[in-house]
C-alpha cells in the first residue's frame, strides 16, 4: 500500500510519485547540482552577504540576471534598499566561505566585509576574493516568488578570477568533489578540453567537514 506521502507505483518507470510537498521539492532538487555564489548588498556597516545557488543568467539582450532571497533573510530589506547586489561565484576551494554565509550566526557589516576580503565592486557591494567570476547589478525589478522575492538585476559589470580552479559545487546537501576523468588513450593527464571534460561527482558525505 502506498504511504501517506505516495501516491503509488505507475507505469513512468519512476516507481511511487510522491504527493508534491517541501520536502518532495527539496528532494528532487537536491539532485540537482549547481554551482554556489555569495550574493552581496551595502557598504560597510550595511554589508549584507548569503550563501545563494538559486541564481539565473536570465538574458543577453540586455543583460539580466536574476537572485531569488528568502523574504526573511537580512539580505532581502539590503537589496531593496540599496538598489543593488553582487553575486561572487565560488571557487572549489571556498566551501568554508559558502558555509559561513549560509549561517544565520554570520557577522553583518564590516565583519562581514573583512571574511569576504574583496573589497567593493563598482556598485558598492562586497566582492569575494578568491571567487571564479563576480556579476554585478543594479537591481531593475523585483518579483514575488512565494515564500522568496526574485530580485532581477541589469547586470553592469562582470569579472572573472582565477578560472583554471574549479567551481564549489552543491549537490545533495553537500560539496562533492569533482574530478576529471582520463578518457581511454590518454596518458592519464587531465583531459581539459570542454568535450574531454567528463566530469564525475563524487559523494563527500564521508569527507571531513572543516
Ligand atoms: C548552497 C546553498 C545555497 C543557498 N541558496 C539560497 C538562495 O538561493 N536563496 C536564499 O534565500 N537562501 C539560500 N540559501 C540559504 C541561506 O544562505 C541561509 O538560509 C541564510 O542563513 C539566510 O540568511 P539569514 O541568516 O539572513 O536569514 C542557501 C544555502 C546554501 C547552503
Amino acid at each position: 500500500m502506498p504511504s501517506d506521502k505516495t501516491r503509488g507505483a505507475d507505469n513512468t518507470g519512476f516507481g511511487e510519485a510522491r504527493e508534491a510537498d517541501p520536502d518532495a521539492l527539496r528532494a528532487a532538487m537536491s539532485q540537482f547540482p549547481t554551482g554556489v555564489t555569495v550574493v552581496t548588498s551595502g557598504r560597510e556597516e550595511r554589508a549584507e552577504g548569503m550563501t545563494a545557488n538559486a541564481v539565473l543568467s536570465v538574458s543577453l539582450d540586455p543583460l539580466l540576471f536574476l537572485v531569488s532571497v528568502h523574504k526573511d533573510a537580512r539580505l532581502n530589506p539590503r537589496i531593496r534598499e540599496e538598489g543593488y547586489f553582487a553575486a561572487s561565484i565560488l571557487a572549489d576551494d571556498q566551501e568554508g566561505l559558502s558555509r559561513l554565509f549560509a549561517s544565520p550566526e554570520r557577522s553583518s557589516g564590516l565583519h562581514a566585509v573583512h571574511s569576504l576580503g574583496g573589497g567593493y565592486g563598482t556598485t558598492g557591494a562586497p566582492l569575494a576574493a578568491g571567487a571564479i567570476a563576480v556579476i554585478e547589478c543594479e537591481l531593475e525589478a523585483t518579483y514575488p516568488g512565494g515564500d522568496h522575492d526574485l530580485f532581477l538585476g541589469r547586470v553592469v559589470e562582470v569579472r572573472l578570477g582565477d578560472t583554471r580552479k574549479g567551481p564549489l559545487v552543491f549537490h545533495e546537501g553537500d560539496y562533492p568533489i569533482i574530478k576529471a576523468a582520463p578518457r581511454a588513450g590518454d596518458t592519464g593527464a587531465f583531459v581539459d578540453s570542454v568535450r574531454g571534460f567528463d566530469v564525475r561527482i563524487q559523494r563527500a558525505r564521508d569527507r571531513r567537514r572543516r
